[in-house]
């Protein structure tokens, strides 16, 4: 599985302290192989949130790549303030929607270390949250672009 290649890259420096961050940010999708701090379920519907929560680890709190985890990874994460301007100035939220509902990947495109999303944001308790906390995501990312 694509997922848990990244992982083993992820774990492989055993760093405890990354572990540990991963642990409460991927706990949720991982809960088979990664048992260290109990995945607390969120009911967030704030963007800000839900990406410090899921995303900051690798992509930084404020989205310009190099979070804690990012110097343990392959590939460098993204910085996804710049997804527009690299977009002919337009934020591609049909594509992010995508990655976040895990109809795309980015290791479909050759990486294996950006997780799937899709059981995280795609299989929330009900149509109605999965659907605003993806839309409370493409949100706040869009509000982050660089002009
Ligand atoms: C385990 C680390 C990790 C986490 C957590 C993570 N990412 Fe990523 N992400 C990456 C890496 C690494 C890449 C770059 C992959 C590549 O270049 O092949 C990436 C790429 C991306 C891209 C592609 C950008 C582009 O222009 O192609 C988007 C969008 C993205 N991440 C969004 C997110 C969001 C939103 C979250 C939280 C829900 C998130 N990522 C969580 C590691 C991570």
């Amino acid at each position: 599985m694509i997922y848990n290649r990244g992982m083993k890259k992820i774990f492989r420096p055993c760093c405890l302290l990354t572990a540990a961050l991963l642990a409460v940010v991927l706990g949720n999708a991982q809960e088979k192989t990664i048992k260290q701090v109990p995945a607390k379920p969120t009911v967030s519907i704030d963007g800000k949130s839900l990406f410090a929560q899921y995303c900051a680890v690798c992509h930084g709190a404020n989205a310009k790549g190099g979070g804690p985890a990012a110097s343990a990874l392959k590939a460098t994460p993204t910085d996804l303030t710049q997804m527009a301007i690299k977009n002919g100035g337009k934020f591609p939220e049909e594509r992010v929607f995508k990655m976040l509902k895990g109809e795309e990947t980015v290791a479909a495109h050759g990486s294996a270390n950006m997780p799937i999303w899709g059981p995280v944001f795609g299989k929330s308790a009900s149509l109605t949250m999965e659907q605003t906390r993806v839309h409370a995501m493409l949100q706040y990312l869009g509000d982050l672009q660089a002009k």
